[in-house]
């Protein structure tokens, strides 16, 4: 399963990259205004740079076919690995067909059924991102809607749209969607960081500590 983050925090995604197990990046007209960045285009350009080897999605600001086409293209410039964000409306899927006729990745978000993801694979999406939190938020459940389109996709050998897995809001999300055979989750840096956690690895930790300092050894005076 691929691990991208969801953040516009260039500081945050400099951190998690460097951990080696960061596959990519989402980012959204929310984030890039919590981020405070005074350039879109150039954040999407440092974000790239800092994870070159993964899907960087970058969302079109407009809701007409025409602007955001071109907003599209023009996101599309500023790195190989940008993925045009946009939204699940008529007039994105027909940009995510263009853009993914084209040759650009296309993000297809705001997708909250499994008919809209049927739409997008249509439209040739490289991803599909269903929010589970939000689903959640309103009491439908969330992680229902990653496995009926996990299955409805393992059933066209040809679709080739990525199911990623967005609005996680705790690691409960991730294990599931993984044991869904979801593509990718994307998922916020307190969160990534929650999955390091268990109580039991923190004491078993201390415990040997405490016991090899009592061999009196050092590995690195054997070597
Ligand atoms: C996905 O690409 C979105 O940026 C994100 O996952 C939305 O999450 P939220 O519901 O926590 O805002």
């Amino acid at each position: 399963m691929k691990f991208f983050v969801d953040t516009a925090d260039i500081n945050e995604i400099k951190d998690l990259a460097s951990t080696g197990l960061l596959d990519g990046v989402t980012t959204n007209p929310s984030l890039v205004a919590a981020s405070g960045a005074k350039s879109f285009i150039d954040l999407i350009g440092q974000i790239c740079k800092v994870v070159p080897d993964g899907p960087v999605s970058a969302e079109v600001a407009a809701t007409d076919y025409a602007t955001m086409l071109k907003e599209g293209q023009h996101l599309a410039k500023i790195a190989k690995n940008v993925a045009v964000k946009v939204p699940l409306t008529p007039d994105g899927l027909k940009v995510c067909k263009a853009l993914s006729d084209a040759g650009t990745m296309v993000n297809v978000t705001l997708c909250f059924s499994a008919a809209q993801a049927i739409l997008a694979a249509k439209a040739g999406a490289t991803f599909i991102s269903p929010f589970v939190g939000r689903l959640d938020d309103i009491g439908q459940d969330g992680m229902q809607l990653i496995r009926d389109i996990v299955q409805i996709y393992k059933q066209y050998p040809a679709i080739k749209t990525e199911v990623l897995v967005a609005s996680v809001r705790h690691p409960v999300h991730l294990v599931e969607a993984a044991k869904m055979g979801a593509h990718v989750a994307t998922i916020p840096p307190k969160v990534i960081r929650q999955l390091y956690a268990h109580p039991l690895t923190d004491k078993g930790l201390a415990a040997f500590v405490a016991d090899w300092a009592k061999t009196g050894q050092s590995i690195l005076d054997a070597a």
